[in-house]
């Protein structure tokens, strides 16, 4: 096709989620013209069935606690049940609005969106709907689904996608898999009123986390009364007309009205192309080197779909990364490990950089240090329990922080500058934290950790 044909961009990008439109948004600012190629809608599974809807159950559940423990600090308040036709409503609005928002942004940004599946036809080609779109490059960013491990999903057996949508609350729900999915949604079922169990293979629930994190939250849970299996697989799910009932390998059957299953997201790569078109495929992701090029010239991948941490904020900043190579800018490779990892059960997990174990492992000697939350004047007010937990090379930088406690996920900023900036406790411990707030926790592990400890036993 000529480089004058309509069809024909500097970039065609597949797929509008969080790396494809971070990509689009980002190079039509530095003058590059773009196609987003889009079979449902812009915003992708973080926007649509993803983080912002979750999240909006999980204020919903914050707010049924706050309801529930009014009278304990003496406003008397009562929890008299969920809505959820209501908190449906709250969580649509919330997603129409930053839906409405970002197409306003891509129209803006005068990027073209094209409707329909895309399937690559070779390196600088992509159709659709029987037309085809040429671009100097194309970047692949079809994002991640649920994994079913064969289990057929339907009625009371669900994926988060299904879950997401539920018009009413389960009374019992078991979750298959207690890793971020897992314990997010056990978390908002406790808070409305269901009975969950979560039922985790590996010995702790969020298994890829420090101990300090997968000891605490097992802790609040079980305060919660959220039960919990660990070291345990699941081995069938039956639906009858009352229930299901999922059967674990030791034997042991839970009853229950609801299955979620949440035992990992995989690779969105099949049926479009990919390996017609010459991409190397590994189990089905497509692996590129720390510029996010493919095996094949001019073609680069972004977020879910390249393996690493499945985080929106990583796809954002792998689309903008695509962007600015493609334009020339030579910019900074992306290190996962200093990408920060929030999970909204409540209580909050927050870490980035290294767990303790993983530390000692690259840097032989550490050194860490855990705040407990009891000390802090805000975290007392919020009646919460939780941690900080700093981990630093021995007399050198902080490698990583972890933290457990409400709200403790909008923490995560200061700490992930310093894990990025590989800061000394010392440099921090220099800034003054303002008080009273829970970001004051880390201010104290910082001065703990540089010898001069204020309110800690450090
Ligand atoms: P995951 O990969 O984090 O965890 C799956 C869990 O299922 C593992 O702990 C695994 O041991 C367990 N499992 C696997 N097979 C099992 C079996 N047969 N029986 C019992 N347990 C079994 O996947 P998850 O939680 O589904 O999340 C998918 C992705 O989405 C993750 O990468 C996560 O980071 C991302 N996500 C991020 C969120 C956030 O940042 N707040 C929120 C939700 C998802």
């Amino acid at each position: 096709m000529p480089d004058d044909a309509p069809h024909s961009f500097d970039i065609v990008i597949l797929g509008a989620g969080s790396g494809g439109y971070a990509c689009a948004l980002r190079a039509v600012q530095l003058g590059k013209t773009v196609a987003l190629i889009e079979k449902a809608k812009v915003g992708g599974t973080c926007l649509h069935e993803g983080c912002i809807p979750t999240k909006a159950l999980l204020h919903a559940a914050e707010v049924a606690e706050t309801a529930r423990d009014g009278a304990k600090i003496g406003v008397n308040t009562s929890f008299d049940g969920v809505d959820m036709a209501q908190v449906n409503a709250y969580k649509q609005g919330v997603i129409d609005r930053l839906y409405k928002g970002l197409t306003g942004l891509v129209k803006a940004g005068g990027i073209t969106v094209v409707e329909g599946e895309g399937r690559l036809v070779d390196a600088t080609t992509v159709e659709v709907n029987g037309e085809r779109y040429t671009g100097t490059n194309v970047v692949l960013a079809t994002g991640s689904e649920p994994r079913t491990l064969g289990i057929e999903i339907g009625g009371r057996v669900m994926t988060s996608e299904q879950a997401l949508q539920l018009d009413e609350v389960p009374k019992r729900a078991v979750i298959i898999g207690g890793s971020v999915i897992g314990v997010e949604f056990a978390s908002v079922w406790n808070s409305f009123g269901a009975e969950v169990t979560i039922v985790e293979a590996l010995p702790t629930l969020v298994p890829l986390e420090d101990p300090v994190l997968s000891k605490g939250l097992e802790r609040a849970f079980r305060k919660r009364k959220i039960a919990f299996k660990t070291g345990v697989k699941f081995t069938g799910v039956e639906q009858n007309e009352n229930g299901a009932v999922v059967t674990l390998e030791n034997g042991d059957t839970i009853e229950t009205d609801v299955v979620l299953v949440a035992v990992g997201r995989g690779p969105r790569s099949e049926g479009m192309g990919f390996e017609e078109a010459g991409i190397t495929l590994d189990r089905g992701w497509v692996p590129t080197d720390e510029r996010l090029r493919t095996n094949v010239d001019g073609v680069y991948a972004v977020g879910d779909l390249v393996p690493g941490l499945q985080l929106a904020h990583r796809g954002f900043a792998h689309g903008i990364f695509v962007a600015e190579e493609i334009a020339g800018l030579n910019p900074q490779p992306i290190v996962d490990a200093n990408i920060p990892r929030v999970t909204y059960c409540e209580p909050e997990l927050a870490s980035v950089g290294l767990t303790e174990a993983q530390a000692k492992e690259k840097y032989g000697e550490v050194e860490s240090l855990e705040y407990n939350l009891g000390g802090n004047g805000k975290s007392q007010i919020l009646q919460t329990a939780g941690t900080v937990k700093v981990v630093r090379e021995k007399d050198g930088p902080i490698v990583g922080v972890h933290m457990i406690g409400a709200r403790m996920g909008e923490q995560i900023g200061e700490a992930m500058l310093w894990v990025g900036w590989e800061a000394y406790p010392d440099d921090v411990a220099e800034f003054i934290h303002a008080h009273p707030t829970q970001n004051e926790s880390l201010g104290e592990a910082a001065l703990a950790l540089a010898g001069k400890p204020l309110h800690s036993h450090a």
